[in-house]
């Protein structure tokens, strides 16, 4: 059974975002996929206080939700990310997710799992959010396998054969990318060489004013997943999801 976490951004649980979402879900067979839809009011999630801490400790310094949070997506063998558009960017409850979850973008931290990102829109926000959120879940270490934005003008959310066609073919990829072990991308592949780079900076900073390794917690994921031994983030994931040939 492979698990599907869908995090909506809108707060409307029978909307439109939803709607499409589950246009794509339903496709899927039950037998295979358990899937959990969430949404901002289900957590409880403080504002980001900009102490810039989660940096250096790899978690925020709130006591609210967020941690339940990310296990759902990391325990997640799929991510679906999605939100309507309001005035041509994601909606404010899931830009507090995501600045919360910022040293993700240092870190890699999805490591390759494959993710949807999905948007609905009025009439004029056809790609402010799946750009937005392509460009993000990419920093995290996302393999983006499909984007996708249905708008109530020109007729996407209620044009059935739109809908059927692009359902379907996010769906197929689904039930690909699920099954497959984590893969990278050339986005992945071109950010990983700087964020590297920065994360080894970080802790040689620290190190110079006499701080312990083991306070650089970004840098500690780097150590600890084994990414700073590793040109590329494809070799990396080779040798972490690949069952190794046994050789006798
Ligand atoms: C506060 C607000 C701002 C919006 N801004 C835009 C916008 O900039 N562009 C657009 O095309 N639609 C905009 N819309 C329309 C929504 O994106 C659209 O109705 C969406 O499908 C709603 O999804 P939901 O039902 O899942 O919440 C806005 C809606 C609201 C409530």
């Amino acid at each position: 059974m492979k698990k599907i976490f869908v995090l909506i951004g809108s707060r409307q649980k029978n909307g439109n975002t939803t709607d499409f979402a589950k246009r794509i879900t339903d496709r899927l067979d039950k037998e295979k996929f358990e899937v959990e839809y969430a949404y901002p009011q289900d957590f409880n999630i403080a504002p980001c206080v900009g102490c810039s801490r989660c940096f250096l400790q790899a978690k925020c310094v709130s006591r609210d939700d967020l941690p339940l949070l990310h296990k759902k997506i990391l325990e997640s063998d799929l991510f679906i990310i999605a939100s309507p558009v309001y005035m041509h960017y994601f909606t404010a409850d899931l830009k507090l997710i995501i600045d919360k979850s910022s040293w993700w973008a240092h870190t890699l931290r999805l490591q390759g799992k494959p993710v949807v990102i999905l948007s609905t829109c009025g009439t004029n926000g056809h790609d402010t959010v799946i750009k937005a959120l392509s460009k993000i879940m990419t920093y995290m270490g996302g393999n983006v396998i499909a984007c996708s934005n249905a708008a109530q003008l020109p007729k996407q959310l209620d044009n059935e054969k739109w809908m059927q066609e692009v359902s379907g073919e996010i769906a197929k990829r689904i039930n690909k990318y699920a099954h497959i072990p984590h893969q990278s991308n050339q986005h992945i592949e071109e950010v990983f060489p700087y964020m590297k780079a920065a994360a080894i900076i970080q802790k040689e900073q620290g190190q110079n004013i006499g701080m312990e390794i083991e306070e650089f917690k970004e840098y500690v994921f780097w150590r600890d997943t084994g990414m700073e031994n590793y040109d590329s983030f494809e070799d990396y994931l080779k040798e972490k999801y690949i069952c190794k040939e046994v050789v006798v």
